[in-house]
């Protein structure tokens, strides 16, 4: 498929709230808010990065959502990857992996330390990620937290994602 990865711009939140909740909607691990956070963390100024996949006919068929996270007695410069979405009708094709790569290089580039998510290891360990027993995050889910170094040799400490989250 050919698709545009570019930065979200004016007018794309309408869609990038549809996809999402779309995405989401068959979701056991989701209770349906992912939709909200992302609004909810351009509100507040820590949508850091905000990358949309878009069809030849324009249409938004994937995002993906970067945010500051603190790592309570560690480093600073980490960020949150998530939410990421692909179009139900269109998953397995390349539309998750190419945002998340693209994510990845657009962070590395603007110096970020490091990247944490919490998600299926089976999927993200391609892009690099992995468990850290330096890394804590104390809830529902917190034994999926895992994490890429991008420069140095990582840190320790509680994570803790930006408010918007919850
Ligand atoms: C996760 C998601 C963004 C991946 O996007 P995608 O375009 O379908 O993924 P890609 O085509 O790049 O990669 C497909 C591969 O990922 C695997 N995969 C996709 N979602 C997965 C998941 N949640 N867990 C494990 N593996 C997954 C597929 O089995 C496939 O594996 P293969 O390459 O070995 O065949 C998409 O499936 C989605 O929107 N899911 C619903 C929302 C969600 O769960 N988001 C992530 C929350 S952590």
């Amino acid at each position: 498929m050919n698709l545009l990865v570019r930065t979200e711009r004016a007018g794309d939140e309408a869609d990038i709230r549809a996809l999402t909740a779309a995405a989401f909607a068959d979701m056991p691990h989701s209770g349906g808010s992912e939709p909200a956070i992302i609004d909810g963390l351009r509100a507040s100024g820590d949508l850091a990065l905000s990358l949309v996949a878009a069809s030849e006919a324009g249409e938004i068929v994937g995002h993906i959502a970067f945010s500051p996270v603190t790592i309570e007695g560690g480093e600073v410069g980490w960020f949150g990857l998530g939410p990421v979405s692909a179009r139900p009708d269109l998953q397995g094709q390349g539309i998750g992996s190419r945002l998340i790569e693209a994510g990845i290089d657009e962070m590395r580039m603007r110096g970020a330390r490091g990247i944490v998510l919490v998600g299926d290891p089976l999927y993200y360990a391609r892009f690099g990620f992995v468990p850290d027993p330096r890394l804590a995050y104390p809830h529902p889910g917190g034994e999926f937290l895992q994490r890429l170094i991008l420069s140095g040799e990582g840190t320790g400490g509680v994570v803790r994602y930006a408010p918007a989250f919850g």
